[in-house]
């Protein structure tokens, strides 16, 4: 009999409403989901179904108002703040859909940021290696106002994936690129997930994304279903919205 692979993320009805003025208004409604170490899992879903909100649970910046969250067995909820920034500095690499660079820092420094937030030697040449597999090694000293959206995407990427994190969260990680980027960014993601068994879970639309990766979850009506894996790169219907 064949063992189940450990999972790194386990969640148990997961809920989250956002207040509009006295108002809640719910979003995810009861989300469970079990994303083995080492997976690629793609997420699509409709614009406003709670895809960013849900990484943003997973990531610890945001609580849930119920349900569980366990990374590699802990549970989110027993972390204080100063924990969960520990837990993401260390094993969590995160691509907003925003970006959210600073603005005044050079690509190079917002890349090392991660390393260098964690005391780590050689941060800026670490770097500069992740600037150079995405394509940026000639925009590394150029501050986020004066990079294009598609390059500024890159350089969240790089940012992301330096210290080498144990899971990936991408919020449509190749959405600004035009193909021959996005092939690159998407070698380079599965590059680590085979070389290092980063986990990867990704909000994509991109076809090509979902097609490589183990399974596609859907959002609808706040909560995550399960589809059937797209294996052909021409099955246009496929994915859903
Ligand atoms: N901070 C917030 N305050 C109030 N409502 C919010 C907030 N963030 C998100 N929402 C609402 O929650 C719902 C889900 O938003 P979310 O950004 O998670 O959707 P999404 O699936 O990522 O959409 P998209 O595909 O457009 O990025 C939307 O209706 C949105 O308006
Ligand atoms: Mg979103």
């Amino acid at each position: 009999m064949q063992a189940t692979p450990p999972a790194l993320i386990e969640a148990d009805g997961l809920c989250l409403s956002y207040a509009i003025g006295a108002r809640a208004v719910p979003v995810l409604r009861g989300v469970d989901l079990r994303i083995a170490a080492g997976s690629s899992v793609a997420i699509a879903g409709p614009s406003g179904s709670g895809k960013s909100s849900l990484l943003l649970l997973l990531a610890g910046l945001e609580r849930p108002a119920a349900g569980r969250i366990r990374f590699a067995g802990t549970d989110l909820a027993t972390l204080d703040a100063d924990g969960l920034a520990d837990l993401r500095r260390d094993r969590i690499g995160i691509v907003f859909q925003s970006f959210h660079l600073l603005p005044s820092l050079s690509a190079l420094d917002n890349a090392a940021l991660p390393l260098q937030m964690a005391g780590a030697a050689g941060a800026r040449e670490a770097a500069a290696a992740m600037l150079a597999r995405v394509g940026l090694q000639d925009r590394r000293h150029h501050r986020p106002s004066q990079l294009s959206g598609g390059e500024q995407q890159r350089v969240a990427i790089a940012r992301a994936l330096v210290h080498r994190p144990q899971l990936l969260l991408a919020d449509e990680p190749t959405g600004n690129l035009d193909d021959h980027t996005a092939q690159a960014v998407r070698d380079l993601l599965f590059g680590l997930n085979q070389e290092l068994g980063t986990t990867l879970i990704l909000v994509t639309h991109d076809l090509e994304f979902a097609a490589r990766c183990d399974r596609v979850l859907r959002l609808h009506d706040g909560q995550l279903h399960e589809t059937p894996p797209v294996r052909q790169p021409g099955a246009r219907d496929a994915l859903p919205a």
